[in-house]
């Protein structure tokens, strides 16, 4: 069967489009693409049709991901196509758990952090109002928390 990821930040333009393609490139190498599937929206529409941050494009693009992704806001419709909606932080999961059609529904919601290994964040942290570092942040986060979740997946099939 199937398995449909959904990530999701603020604006789409930074955080979930990386997640995205992260975690597109580790199930390409472990052979998986046509049994994982993944996406990313943001709670936010401001920046819908746009592609991602040029600072997160250029950070992504120096570890090998292209960020070809164009933003657009969750919907109660991703609901039903996806297994999993993963979110990088407290205030977009309330969000997106408000959007939630039924209970089962949000139940399919998981935050990003319960991906993370040992470290002292406990969500993505928004580098959009950040410098440099912030986005290798997010990248170093992104990278361990999409190897732990692929983990879990294939563990779980
Ligand atoms: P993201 O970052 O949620 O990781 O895409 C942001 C992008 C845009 C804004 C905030 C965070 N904004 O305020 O427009």
């Amino acid at each position: 069967m199937k398995q449909r990821i959904l990530f999701v930040c603020l604006g789409n333009i930074c955080r979930s489009p990386a997640a995205e393609e992260i975690f597109r490139t580790l199930v390409a190498r472990r052979g998986l693409t046509d049994r994982i599937t993944t996406d990313s929206a943001g709670t936010y529409s401001g920046h819908a049709g746009e592609l991602a941050d040029p600072r997160m494009r250029r950070a992504a693009a120096a570890r090998g991901y292209e960020l070809t992704h164009h933003a657009r806001p969750i919907r109660s419709a991703d609901f039903e196509r996806f297994d999993r909606i993963i979110v990088m932080d407290d205030y977009n999961y309330e969000t997106v758990h408000r959007l939630a059609p039924s209970r089962a529904d949000g139940e399919k919601i998981y935050r990003m952090r319960e991906f993370f290994g040992q470290t002292h964040y406990s969500y993505v942290p928004d580098p959009y109002y950040e410098g440099h570092e912030g986005f290798e942040i997010v990248l170093d986060l992104l990278e361990e928390a999409c190897e732990r979740l692929l983990e879990e997946l294939t563990e779980q099939a």
